[in-house]
């Protein structure tokens, strides 16, 4: 636990109504207790713990070999440091390949402590989404680029800038709403993109590398923190250390320009 004063619970109720009331709401990515205590210190709304963990944590390529377990084993630890954000959990690469072993791992990121799980997929998984939400278990919907499908995409690059993929991720978008999903993640996608779905969609948005449109923003933690082993950093990474001098100061910093909506700007953003 924080050794901070008890922050007000983020849920999804208070996530939905900073949309209705065009308030912009925070996302970090933590993957353990101290940096999670640090990141709610900064007020942080929503703590993904992201299977990103594959790359910057345990120093593989890509987020396809982390496992259940180990994702399971970062969630506990970051639950243990949380103090009043929405913490949402990534279910690993084939953790949802059938409905049955979606139930199955979706429950036990819940019971370890999650509030929401995000799984990456189009309309595929839209039935999975529907029935999770039947049953009580948020589900933010990962679409655009993801991350654990780039052997089929060819690699991490802007998807949807074709008209036709376009289209299929707008009216993916609003079938996985339709369904159930609770909120939508959108990685890498052009500006306009992002614009025409945030005008279709009621449920709260999130975007990394979708510009400036969304509800709410994210960023893996390494990268506000300019913890990298990348030669060369994607486009929509800012490095909020080189204006800040201590790591607290510069989530805050996050924290505010996500807030004030200087981040990101265009230089931060695909078009
Ligand atoms: O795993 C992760 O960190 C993510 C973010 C890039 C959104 O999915």
């Amino acid at each position: 636990m924080s050794v901070h004063t008890d922050r007000k619970q983020i849920t999804l109720a208070t996530l939905n109504k900073m949309k209705l009331n065009s308030e912009k709401f925070t996302c970090l990515t933590s993957y353990e207790s101290t940096m999670t205590s640090k990141i709610c210190d900064a007020g942080v709304d929503v703590v993904l713990v992201g299977d990103s963990l594959g790359m910057v944590v345990q120093g593989h390529d890509s987020t396809l070999p982390v496992t259940m377990e180990q994702l399971i084993y970062h969630l506990e630890c970051v639950v243990r440091g949380n103090n009043g954000a929405h913490i949402m959990a990534d279910m690993p690469f084939m953790s949802y390949a059938t409905d049955d072993m979606g139930f199955e791992n979706a429950t036990r990121l819940m019971q370890a402590g999650a509030n929401s799980i995000k799984i990456e997929g189009g309309e595929w998984i839209s039935k999975m989404a529907s029935m999770l939400a039947d049953r009580g278990i948020p589900v933010c919907a990962h679409m655009g680029l993801t991350p654990q499908a780039f052997n089929r995409i060819g690699g991490n690059f802007v998807q949807g800038r074709d008209p036709e993929k376009r289209e299929i991720i707008i009216s993916e978008a609003i079938a996985l709403e339709k369904a159930g999903a609770a909120m939508l993640l959108l990685e890498c996608v052009p500006d306009s993109l992002t614009k025409e779905i945030m005008a279709e969609l009621k449920i709260p948005v999130i975007g990394i590398g979708a510009g400036a449109s969304t509800d709410g923003q994210i960023m893996v933690v390494h990268d506000v923190l300019g913890i990298s082993c990348l030669d060369k950093l994607p486009k929509f990474v800012k490095n909020f250390m080189n204006e800040s001098n201590s790591i607290q100061e510069a989530l805050s910093n996050y924290v505010h320009e996500v807030k004030s909506e200087t981040f990101p700007s265009s230089e931060h953003t695909f078009y």
